[in-house]
């Protein structure tokens, strides 16, 4: 089982290469936040006061765009690194969003709205982070992640070294497994209503830049002009969203 490996515990800030430290980052807005703020007003009557939480949301940079597109609503932000949520809770744009510094597994609770970005592609099996963020998301409500999911029935384990940041040059990580859709719906199907894969559709280019560190995403356009990402381990990074309608 992902938890019972240990797999969260493998997940390392490395505070010289972090974007989560960079109060900067408030004003970029990331293709694939864009993404899921559009799932949600396609999804749901975003006019309703909900209450949302963001599993793994780092320095909040999701919740920071959710609350200005619907300030009406109730957030909270969740991640077990304490440096990022010191950053989101000195953020004044973040002012009303609720953080708690704690790993998933020991949250519990009830929330209209589950969002997690980053988190489950960190996990060699994602079965029970999966299961965790359905358990936390109320009957009736709406589970959003994302992940590198396979239309082909085969998972894959991804670890490296990345070798560029000098100190931590010697440690192995691990980030962008590969999950089959096939495991996440075996995971989670009969616990919900529906689940569907999703692109994420990301539109712009990132230049490839040796000044940072191997692991940071760069793109180049395949024959139909598609954007696709990779970094240095060399792998397809485009993501998808797994929408869970509990
Ligand atoms: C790649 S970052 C993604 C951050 C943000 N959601 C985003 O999309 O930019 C992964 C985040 O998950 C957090 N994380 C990893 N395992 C966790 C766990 N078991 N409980 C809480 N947070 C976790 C890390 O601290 C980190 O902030």
């Amino acid at each position: 089982m992902g938890n019972a490996m240990g797999d969260e515990e493998k997940y390392l800030a490395v505070p010289e290469n972090t974007p989560y430290l960079d109060t900067a980052r408030y004003s970029m807005f990331k293709e694939d936040h864009k993404n899921i703020i559009r799932v949600l007003r396609d999804k749901i009557d975003t006019k309703i006061p909900l209450h949302l939480v963001d599993v793994g949301c780092a320095n909040g940079e999701l919740l920071y765009h959710l609350h200005r597109e619907f300030p009406h609503w109730r957030m909270d932000g969740i991640d077990f690194t304490e440096d990022y949520i010191l950053t989101a809770r000195n953020f004044r744009g973040l002012l009303g969003v609720n953080f708690q510094v704690a790993s998933l597994f020991d949250v519990n609770g009830k929330w209209d709205v589950v969002l997690s970005t980053g988190v489950v592609e960190i996990f060699s099996d994602p079965t029970d982070v999966l299961r965790k963020l359905v358990s936390l998301t109320r009957a009736g409500g709406l589970m959003i992640a994302d992940g590198r999911f396979n239309e082909v029935d085969m998972d894959v384990r991804l670890q490296f070294r990345d070798r560029s940041p000098p100190s931590r040059s010697q440690e192995w990580r691990t980030d962008w497994n590969l999950h089959a859709q096939r495991t996440v719906l075996e995971a989670i199907e009969k616990q919900v209503r529906s689940v569907t894969f999703q692109d994420v559709e990301m539109n712009i280019d990132i230049p490839r830049d040796p000044a940072k560190p191997a692991a940071h995403t760069w793109t180049f356009r395949d024959e139909a002009g598609r954007a696709l990402q990779t970094n240095g381990a060399w792998i397809l990074k485009n993501k998808q969203l797994v929408i869970v309608e509990c």
